[in-house]
């Protein structure tokens, strides 16, 4: 035999819980709406770069401005600004006078030393443990296990560089990024 539906001790909700409900949510909603300028006061203005970018910034923390830039190196210069979550990272002159398109952070992906750029080896060498690098960054001798990560770079409207993350295939090695 089937137990018979629809008796009348069937949990439901009770008035008084569904009152606490409410006035809990009402209440938390007012403390989270009051908080929000005070948490946003905290938190850093962005930078003005779309997609979880940045703008690059020189030593001195100011914006580096790209045809200024350009002017000042050589083709073939590889120069460090702060990149992406303030990590070191080198904005390439390409051989046409021009930015290239894609930053080299400077962390050897050994233990974390800046790696130097040897324009007189063609390569960045690691200072700690040796490590080389071609000018793109790619590994060509360890100890470090993977190439340095890379950054997409983007002149803006405003002459500044943008800094993005780089979630598409390595160009130099063909396989997807290890730092993602
Ligand atoms: S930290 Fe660069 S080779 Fe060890």
């Amino acid at each position: 035999m089937t137990q018979a539906s629809g008796t009348p001790d069937v949990p439901d909700m009770g008035r008084r819980q569904f009152m606490n409900l409410l006035t809990f949510g009402a209440v938390t909603g007012t403390a989270l709406g009051a908080l929000y300028p005070v948490v946003k006061y905290f938190i850093p203005p962005s930078s003005g770069a779309a997609g979880g970018g940045v703008t690059a910034k020189d030593a001195l923390g100011k914006d580096v401005i790209a045809s200024a830039f350009i002017d000042k190196h050589a083709a073939g210069d590889r120069q460090l600004v702060q990149g992406l979550k303030g990590d070191p990272t080198y904005l390439v002159v390409t051989e046409g006078d021009a930015l290239a398109n894609y930053g080299i952070n400077s962390v050897c992906t050994h233990l974390g030393c800046v790696v130097p750029w040897n324009a007189s080896e063609n390569k960045f060498i690691c200072p700690c443990h040796g490590s080389q690098y071609d000018p793109t960054g790619k590994v060509v001798r360890g100890p470090a296990p993977l190439s340095l990560a890379l950054v997409h770079t983007d002149v803006t409207e405003d002459d500044t560089v943008a800094l993005t993350p780089w979630t598409e295939t390595d160009f130099r090695t063909g396989e997807a990024p290890w730092w993602t």
